[in-house]
């Protein structure tokens, strides 16, 4: 068993309870490899935000925990050397699906976990996430947990359709299971296919696809239900034209990708959602970073060469993010 506190690593307690007061949002980073890390890291900490490094299950199986455990060590190390004199930085389960799952990264050096039961009947969700609550608890682990279906991918779980967090039940739910945030459906949803063009309208102009707005006014009846109280959205990839636009002119294929607009999230942050959920842009920055050099030098093959622009292209991103979206600069 080793402890976060042991690591450098801090808990979302404090962080989430600035955000609300502030007005910002937490950004939630995921990374599967140590040049996204980096570029999380030198964002964070030359724009000083506090930040989330958040693994999935399938990132843990991918990097291998061990590794994962002694890379997040590193990256508070590397903080430090970047000038970064008390990072926050907050390692984070990303959808646990199981009460052992949770458990061996609270026992593992995580500092914070979700327990994701989301597609569960609402009375197991309550006593999966309540086990999960229990346990991480005695550790001072910050837990997160979902209620509302997301549409697309979440790890292992699939829906085609989202189903909105019903406010009425928020207040049962946190109160029930002491959960210390509550990721809700609101429209937003995961991968880079965020809508099918048939919910989208087209802008007239462009011919690019328009997204449905999210539901703000069920995000206002679960903040009126529960005053002050850490909410957190998912599937928050803006899914940025240029990397789409990149991709395809380069070799790829992502016909009518399509994410959620900055501005709808800007608006979120200043609410009392204080933590968003970022994944498919990195990913997109990546892959639109190494497919210009596989096309534009096609004789390349140190992987450095093409790894870090993709490092370049994500770490301006994340900057990005952290500056005009969330607005978490220099809040640590
Ligand atoms: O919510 C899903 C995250 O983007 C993680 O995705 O399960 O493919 O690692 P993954
Ligand atoms: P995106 O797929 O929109 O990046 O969402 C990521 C996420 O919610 C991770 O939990
Ligand atoms: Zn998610």
């Amino acid at each position: 068993m080793v402890s976060y506190k042991e690591l450098g690593l801090v808990n979302t307690r404090e962080m989430f309870a600035k955000a609300i007061k502030g007005g910002y949002a937490i950004p939630a980073f995921n990374f599967n490899n140590m040049e996204q890390l980096q570029a999380i890291i030198k964002a964070s900490a030359e724009t000083k935000s506090p930040v989330i490094l958040q693994v999935s299950k399938g990132a843990r199986n991918y990097a291998n925990q061990t590794l994962l455990r002694y890379m997040a060590q590193g990256a508070v190390e590397y903080a430090k050397e970047l000038g970064w004199e008390k990072p926050q930085i907050c390692l984070h389960l990303d959808h646990g699906d199981s009460f052992e799952l949770c458990k061996s990264c609270v026992d593992f050096g995580f500092s914070s976990v979700m327990i994701d039961a989301s597609s569960l009947p609402y009375e197991e969700n309550i006593a999966l996430t309540k086990k999960v609550v229990d346990y991480a608890h005695q550790y001072d682990v910050t837990v997160e947990a979902e209620l509302g279906v997301l549409a697309g991918v979440e790890d292992e779980v699939s829906s085609a359709v989202s189903h909105y967090t019903k406010p009425e039940e928020v207040v049962d739910f946190a109160t029930r299971t002491g959960c210390d945030s509550l990721a809700i459906s609101i429209g937003t949803s995961h991968g880079a296919y965020k809508f099918t063009p048939e919910q989208c309208t087209r802008d007239p102009k462009t011919g690019k696809l328009v997204p449905p707005p999210l539901a703000f006014d069920v995000l206002d009846a679960i903040m009126e239900q529960l005053p002050g109280f850490p909410i957190v959205l998912h599937g928050s990839s803006s899914v940025p034209q240029e990397y789409v636009d990149m991709i395809n002119q380069y070799g790829g294929k992502l016909p009518d990708a399509v994410g959620i607009p900055e501005e709808q999230l800007r608006k979120a942050a200043k609410s009392a959602v204080c933590k968003i959920n970022i994944d498919s842009d990195s990913r997109l920055a990546f892959t639109a970073a190494v497919r210009k050099v596989f096309a534009e030098k096609p004789g390349e093959f140190d992987p450095r060469k093409y790894c870090g622009p993709a490092r370049d292209l994500m770490e301006e991103l994340y900057k990005h993010k952290i500056i005009n979206v969330l607005g978490s600069d220099g809040k640590a």
